[in-house]
């Protein structure tokens, strides 16, 4: 029997999220973006998936990216979208105007900082959020995508 294709998933890391390491580490931690998104391919591939890790200080990279996710051949998208959470709602309209499943994650618990942080404008939009975890919440991103993309197959949005 043929064996099932690898769930693709795109992982987004938005603006700033390339100064990780050394940006505020307190709140942010010392892992590096390289060092992440090497933590994060190598767990995709433990759950027999793909990731590929792309980062953009620019918001309509990260459209265009959500965007194209599909005609990529990505089967779900998990986006750190750094302080556009709270505030791109041309980011969420991407990720409303895709079918494949999005996951918004953040390293920091945005629900326990400061008033601007609690308000995310992508996560109504997105599939569910994953917030406080340090460099964990990307694998929980890639666990709950498994969850809701398995084994390639592209799953329909909710209604
Ligand atoms: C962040 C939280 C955002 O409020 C902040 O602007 C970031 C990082 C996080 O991962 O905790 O850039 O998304």
């Amino acid at each position: 029997m043929a064996r099932p294709k690898a769930t693709r998933i795109l992982v987004l890391h938005g603006p700033n999220l390339n100064l990780l390491g050394t940006r505020e580490p307190a709140i942010y931690g010392r892992t590096s973006l390289p060092e992440l998104d090497r933590q994060i391919r190598r767990h995709a591939d433990s759950r027999g998936a793909v990731a590929e890790c792309r980062q953009s200080n620019h918001e309509g990279q990260l459209v265009d990216w959500i965007q194209e996710a599909a005609r990529e051949g990505f089967h779900a998208v998990v986006i750190n979208p750094g302080a556009l959470t709270h505030y791109s709602l041309a980011l969420r309209d991407a990720v409303s105007a895709v079918s494949i499943p999005v996951v918004e994650v953040h390293l920091s618990n945005v629900h326990g900082r400061e008033e601007f942080r609690r308000h995310s404008v992508i996560a109504a939009a997105a599939r569910g959020q994953i917030s406080g975890f340090g460099p964990a919440s990307y694998r929980l991103g890639i666990d709950a995508v498994l969850e809701s993309a398995p084994r390639g197959r592209l799953p329909r949005r909710p209604r």
